[in-house]
């Protein structure tokens, strides 16, 4: 269990976290998400005891992190942004050292080792030093040394910035089987990321928690949530086709476009709209009854990128 209440941080009276409260239980995946400054590092630097808050509260596992230090970091494995490591190590040695300063017992220092060295695949950089290492293979190094001890909460700050996709992938599939007994908090600027690993996501910007949601429920507040787009054939005219369709009640907008030879319309259902299949049956027996060409009908996804861009007022990821 993770509680934060009314958690701040000033830098020399600027406000990187602004009273930020939530908790997370096990088997949650927390994805933070937020432009470049929302505050996303800062609040899991406090959280694993990196950095001390200017106010608030943070329990993990019951203990407060701030009276409790070196207890609470037992139980938190803390992936820093951009994975600084000792450089002059290979992985083991670096591995091995961490170990021992994790307290973790001599009798399962090998085998805990060997197992985090499978889990990311670290078994071809062994003997090279970390300095040789590639950026995705630090950042391996950097995952490994954070669930060296098996930890009850892991903190990942941008656990797959630069690593290929295959890795990108792999490490997507390590959060996953981890979190089936943890608590996985990471931030990440890909929203695929979100969608991909996580349960629950918490949108950041300027130090201020802006919505706590499922990415499944975030994707739902984009327009394009189940509006339906139409490819029609030559010969149907625009305007015609556009006022018919706006004509529906369930229809709020529509967007159209000439491609080649193609007419291509979007369809958006007015928001009041509780079953949007209503919506794309109609339109689609407009489409029979007018004798439009139809090529093809697709049902559009929710666009986390607007729904982001929304929240955020306008900032990138
Ligand atoms: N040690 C520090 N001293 C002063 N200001 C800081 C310090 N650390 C962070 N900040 C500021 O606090 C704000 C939040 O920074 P933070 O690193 O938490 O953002 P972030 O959400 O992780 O961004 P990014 O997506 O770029 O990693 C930024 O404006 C940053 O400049
Ligand atoms: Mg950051």
């Amino acid at each position: 269990m993770i509680e934060i209440e009314n958690l701040s941080k000033d830098f020399s009276g600027f406000k990187a976290v602004d009273n930020i409260s939530f908790s997370v239980s096990p088997g949650e995946v927390l994805g933070f998400l937020g432009p470049n400054g929302a505050g996303k590092s800062t609040t899991m630097k406090m959280l694993s005891g990196f950095i001390t808050p200017t106010s608030g509260r943070i329990r993990v596992m019951g203990k407060s992190v701030i009276r409790r230090p070196v207890a609470t970091k037992q139980h938190i494995g803390y992936l820093p942004e951009g994975a600084p490591l000792y450089v002059d190590m290979t992985p083991p040695d670096f591995l091995n050292f961490v170990a021992r300063m994790r307290g973790v017992a001599a009798a399962s220092r090998k085998s805990s080792i060997e197992r985090v060295i499978h889990q990311l695949h670290l078994e071809s950089v062994a003997h090279k030093r970390i300095d040789e290492l590639s950026k995705g293979f630090k950042r391996r190094v950097g995952i490994a040394q954070a669930i060296l001890h098996d930890p009850d909460v892991l903190v990942l700050d941008e656990p797959t910035d630069g690593l290929d996709p295959n890795q990108k992938h792999e490490v997507r599939k390590l959060i996953r089987n981890l979190s089936a007994d943890k608590i996985v908090i990471l931030s990440t600027h890909i929203l695929e990321e979100v969608t991909a690993v996580c349960n629950r996501a918490l949108v950041i910007a300027n130090g201020r928690l802006l919505a706590d949601d499922t990415p499944h429920g975030l994707q739902r507040r984009s327009r394009f949530d189940q509006a339906l787009t139409l490819e029609l054939g030559s010969g149907v005219d625009s305007a015609a086709c556009t006022r018919a369709l706006k004509n529906l009640d369930t229809v709020a907008e529509v967007e159209a476009t000439t491609t080649e030879s193609n007419l291509r319309v979007t369809v958006f259902p007015v928001d009041a709209l509780t079953d949007k299949s209503v919506m794309q049956h109609q339109v689609l027996q407009l489409a029979k009854a007018s004798e439009w060409p139809v090529v093809s009908s697709r049902v559009e996804a929710g666009r986390l990128e607007d729904v982001f861009r929304d929240i955020t007022g306008g900032s990138h990821v």
